[in-house]
């Protein structure tokens, strides 16, 4: 039986065995994904498991996703400019490391707004951390002119935009809201908003009409920010989307099926939410 897994701590939270175990259910595949909580001390005796076949692959999450990166035997290079590893399998004796987050965060805007990449000049990101890199990379890559980032700590901003051209920017967290009239796309990839966590205040007055608004955050579903830009004529695009698509490479790599992301997949997930 193929056996994979997700590492994190805590892990217990983690939603992505409800993911992969749909999706084992639905192709009739006998395998599993299981949660195991491993400290960041203990990741490189978790690996010696997989080189020793207990495990043929699986997800690495907070706080190991950096530490994992240097103890695996080939690291992709998207992996590599993130800094980050979140999905590993084993290739020809090899324990390999990707990552899926820009992935993710891209399948999951073209499956909502086909198209956006034609006629987003402008994106405005909020946050400079790791969720934060992975969605600049991933516009980036897909030729979006100008990329704005504004972050709480702007040398965090500074450091990020350093790593691209002229195409990306760094601007100080109060410009936000002036930024907000001249952007195609606006990305939080803060956790501001989340059930928990402070609330995000950003003004959308001046947002126009068509905007795409997309919050990473998905507890809620609807984030106050979301639910601001559908009221102002914007295209909201929730963080949920992201979550399921990034899980879609490494279940084909584990389990040799590519499999979909269906409402049915969706309203699982969305059950699972709590309500704002
Ligand atoms: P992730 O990997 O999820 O991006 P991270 O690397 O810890 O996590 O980054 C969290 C992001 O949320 C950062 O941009 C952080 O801003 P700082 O770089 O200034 O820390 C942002 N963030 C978190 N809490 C915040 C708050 N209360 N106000 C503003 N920004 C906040």
């Amino acid at each position: 039986m193929t056996r994979c897994f997700i590492i994190g701590h805590p892990v217990a939270h983690s939603r992505s065995p409800m993911i992969h175990g749909h999706w084992l259910a639905e192709h009739g595949l006998g395998g599993s994904y299981e949660r195991v909580d491993v400290p960041p001390g203990e990741v490189a005796a978790f690996l010696d498991r997989i080189r020793s076949g207990e495990f043929a692959g699986g997800n690495v999450t907070v706080p190991n996703k950096e530490a994992v990166l240097p103890l695996l035997d080939h690291v992709s290079e998207t992996a590599r400019r993130m800094g980050a590893v979140n999905t590993i399998w084993m290739e020809d004796g090899r324990l390999h490391g990707d990552n899926t987050d820009a992935f993710g965060f891209l399948a999951h805007l073209d499956d909502r707004v086909p198209g956006w990449d034609g006629r987003v000049g402008t994106a405005l990101i909020l946050g400079a951390g790791g969720a934060a890199r992975a969605v600049v990379h991933g516009l980036a890559d897909r030729g979006v002119g100008r990329i704005i980032l504004v972050n709480r700590s702007p040398a965090r901003a500074q450091e990020l935009a350093a790593e691209f051209g002229a195409n990306v920017e760094a601007r100080g967290w109060g410009e936000a809201d002036g930024l907000v009239a001249v952007s195609d796309l606006i990305v939080n990839t803060t956790s501001l908003g989340m059930q928990g966590q402070p609330p995000l205040e950003l003004d959308l007055a001046g947002l126009r009409l068509g905007t795409i608004v997309d919050d990473i955050v998905y507890v809620p579903l609807e984030t106050a920010l979301l639910g601001g830009a559908r009221a102002r004529g914007g295209l909201p695009v929730d963080g949920l989307g992201m979550l399921l698509h990034q899980a879609i490479p490494g279940f084909e790599r584990w389990f040799g099926v590519r499999p979909q992301v269906t409402p049915a997949l969706r309203a699982r997930l969305e059950a699972d939410i709590p309500a704002a």
